[in-house]
């Protein structure tokens, strides 16, 4: 039976406020019950107004929607005079797949599926297996460990990095460029922010197209020989290459690092699951599924901007408006979830949106399931007295990525 919604004007969603990122659900809720597809004038990303969708039902109709396009941004800011601090990086995002309709999309996301397939990610098992319990040895004496900083961020970059085919040694490098296109991403963005994420597009460019002249020379089986080998009507230009390496090093590490945070910390606040699990390893893939949906690490995304007036949960989306999905509560709506604030490692038939839906959803989404198990079993295995430090979250600010600053624990 359907939510009632009512007729009474709500307050305009403000994704701002602390009480909002901090625990978001009790406001998703509400959302969804008084008004699922709401106009606001608070939003997210400096906007003009956006339009968020909070429910399950609403996000799966507008997941492949004709009237909605990703690149109608970039051609308004073509047409706009952009402030030089942030030129450098808009530019390089329109070159992000997850910016484009098709056919360039489809294009540019057939060429890289192959390495991303659970065939192909599954070889990297035994890789993963002898990274998380390298990242155990290293703390095991110590007796405690920030989940976050010594395991989860290592964890996930390394893994990053070598499938794009860049040395281990300069991991750290990725990581302070993936910091700063997190900062702007996740927050309303300043144009200081804008300069430091322009700078680093610099740096980044620099770097990769030294790599992409040495992959020309000497190709291997990485991602960005592929990119840098198509051929044909395939061949991409080198901002298409240098574009899609950069969403690759920040839609493939970030994520994984908070979903690997969010993770243990829901497990540790769920002694009876976690008992559960360990007691059942053999649930671990619901497990993660369940994770997945219960802290999604990316709770909203722009579907995009309506290229024509259509209509939505009884809405009318006006040509050149925003549309916002908001994945982190479509995963908690009762409709669809039934007792949706539980964590269930045994939830079947779980239809979470945690990898996004449609033509966009995550490239990257059998990798990060098999990144979490291995952590996962591996953390569970090794560490049996796990336990909190603090009884306090340190959510990140901003509301778009999920995720913690840190996590201390003991075991
Ligand atoms: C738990 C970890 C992860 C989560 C929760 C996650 C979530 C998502 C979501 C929600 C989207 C859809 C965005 C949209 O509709 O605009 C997406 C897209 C994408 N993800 Fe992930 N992701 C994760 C890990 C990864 C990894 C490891 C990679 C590795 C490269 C990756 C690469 C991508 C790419 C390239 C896209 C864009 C796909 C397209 O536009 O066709 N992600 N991800």
């Amino acid at each position: 039976m359907s939510e009632q919604v009512s007729q009474v004007p709500v307050e305009h969603f403000n994704p701002q406020p602390r009480e909002v990122w901090s625990n978001p659900y009790p406001w998703y809720q509400r959302y969804r019950s008084l008004d699922p597809v709401h106009w606001t004038l608070a939003a997210e990303r400096g906007d003009a107004g956006v339009w968020y969708v909070f429910r399950y039902e609403d996000a799966l109709a507008i997941r492949a929607h004709p009237c909605l396009s990703r690149k109608y941004r970039h051609d308004r800011l073509a047409e706009q005079e952009i402030p030089p601090a942030m030129k450098p990086y808009s530019d390089k995002l329109r070159h992000w797949m997850v910016e484009m309709d098709a056919p360039h999309h489809t294009r540019l996301r057939s060429l890289t599926t192959k390495h991303f397939t659970s065939r192909t990610v599954e070889r990297l098992r035994p890789k993963l297996e002898g990274l998380s319990n390298y990242l155990i040895d290293r703390v095991l004496a110590a007796g405690r460990m920030d989940v976050v900083g010594q395991f989860a961020y290592p964890m996930a970059l390394l893994t990053i990095t070598e499938m794009l085919g860049m040395p281990r040694e300069d991991a750290a490098l990725f990581k302070s460029w993936s910091l700063t296109f997190t900062a702007i991403e996740n927050r309303r963005p300043t144009l200081d922010l804008y300069q430091r994420a322009s700078d680093a597009v610099l740096e980044f460019d620099a770097y990769l197209k030294k790599a992409i002249a040495e992959r020309r020379k000497a190709p291997g089986d990485d991602v960005l020989s592929t990119l840098v080998m198509a051929r044909n009507d395939e061949q991409l230009t080198d901002d298409e290459v240098i574009g899609t390496c950069m969403l690759m090093l920040f839609a493939g590490h970030e994520t994984t690092v908070n979903i690997l945070g969010n993770s243990v910390l829901t497990l540790l606040r769920n002694p009876e699951q976690l008992q559960l699990l360990r007691a059942h390893p053999e649930l671990m893939e619901s497990a993660v599924e369940d994770l997945l949906r219960y802290e999604s690490p990316v709770q909203s995304v722009s579907n995009g901007h309506a290229s024509e007036d259509f209509e939505l949960g009884g809405k009318t989306i006006r040509k050149g408006q925003k549309v916002i999905t908001v994945f982190g509560s479509a995963n908690r709506d009762p409709e669809v979830f039934p007792d949706p604030d539980r964590l269930d490692i045994t939830r079947q038939a779980n239809r979470h949106m945690a990898f996004g839906m449609g033509a966009h959803n995550c490239l990257g989404a059998p990798l990060a399931r098999l990144e979490m198990r291995v952590a996962l079993e591996t953390l569970l295995r090794r560490l049996p007295n796990l336990r909190l430090l603090s009884e306090t979250a340190n959510w990140k600010e901003g509301l778009m990525l999920r995720g913690l600053d840190s996590l201390p624990v003991a075991f």
